[in-house]
C-alpha cells in the first residue's frame, strides 16, 4: 500500500510544476530543450546532503554525480563519464568534490570491520588513510580524526578529478574548469570551502600524470 508519504510527493510535484510555470511559462519548454549547467557536483549520497538545496542552484545549473563517500575512481565508468560528458560535452567551469562531515562511509573505513560488498568501495578511503597515516595517526580524539579524513578524503578525490586527461586537456585548451573541494557539516548546515590550490595541485598532478 502507498503511504501518504508516499503520494505527497506526486501532489508536491503538480504544485511545483503550476507553480514554475506561473513565474515562468516557457520553463520546461526551454530546459527540454539544452541544458547548460557551470557546475559539475560529486558528492554523497547521504540523504541530508541535497546537493540542490544547499547550493541554492535552480533545476538546469547544476550537473549531479552522488554516491557513498563522494568517491572518484578511475575504474568506476560511472564518474569517469560523468566527468568526461561534464566536462567534453557540457563544458562546466567548475568541478565540486563535496565531502561531509559526519560521513557514514568514511566513518565506516575507519573501523576494523568488514561490511560485505561494501569493503570494495570503502578501500578507496581506506587507501586515503594509508597516504596520510602519519598524520592521522597522531590523532587522539576520534571525531577529529574523522572529520580530518573526510577533508583529506575530499583533497585526494580532487586530485583523482585533476588526474584525467579530459580536465587536463580542456584546462590547458579553456582554462577551465578548475576543481573545488568543499565540505558540508551537518551539524550546523554550514558549507566550507576548503580553498584548494588548483593551480599548484594541477602542476604537481602533471609532475606524473601529464596527459597532453
Ligand atoms: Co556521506
Amino acid at each position: 500500500m502507498k503511504s501518504d508519504k508516499y503520494n505527497k510527493i506526486f501532489k508536491h510535484n503538480k504544485d511545483w510544476v503550476a507553480n514554475r510555470i506561473q513565474k515562468d511559462k516557457d520553463l520546461f519548454e526551454k530546459l527540454n530543450e539544452d541544458q547548460n549547467p557551470d557546475f559539475l557536483y560529486i558528492g554523497c549520497s547521504d540523504s541530508r546532503v541535497p546537493a540542490n538545496i544547499i547550493t541554492g542552484l535552480d533545476i538546469g545549473d547544476l550537473f549531479v554525480h552522488r554516491n557513498i563517500a563522494n568517491l572518484v575512481t578511475n575504474n568506476d565508468l560511472n564518474v569517469m563519464s560523468v566527468i568526461q560528458y561534464a566536462v567534453d560535452f557540457l563544458k562546466v567551469k567548475h568541478i565540486v568534490v563535496c565531502g561531509h562531515y559526519g560521513c557514514g562511509g568514511i566513518h565506516a573505513a575507519l573501523q576494523q570491520d568488514s561490511f560485505g560488498l561494501l569493503d570494495n568501495w570503502l578501500r578507496n578511503i581506506r587507501d586515503v588513510y594509508r597516504i596520510h597515516f602519519n598524520e592521522l595517526e597522531e590523532f587522539t580524539d576520534q571525531d577529529k580524526k574523522l572529520r580530518r579524513l573526510t577533508e583529506l578524503n575530499v583533497v585526494e578525490q580532487c586530485i583523482n578529478v585533476i588526474k584525467t586527461s579530459y580536465v587536463q586537456k580542456s584546462y590547458i585548451k579553456n582554462g577551465f574548469p578548475t576543481v573545488h573541494g568543499w565540505i558540508y557539516d551537518l551539524k550546523n548546515g554550514e558549507l566550507i570551502d576548503m580553498n584548494i590550490d588548483f593551480k599548484k595541485t594541477l602542476k604537481k598532478v602533471q609532475l606524473v600524470y601529464n596527459l597532453k
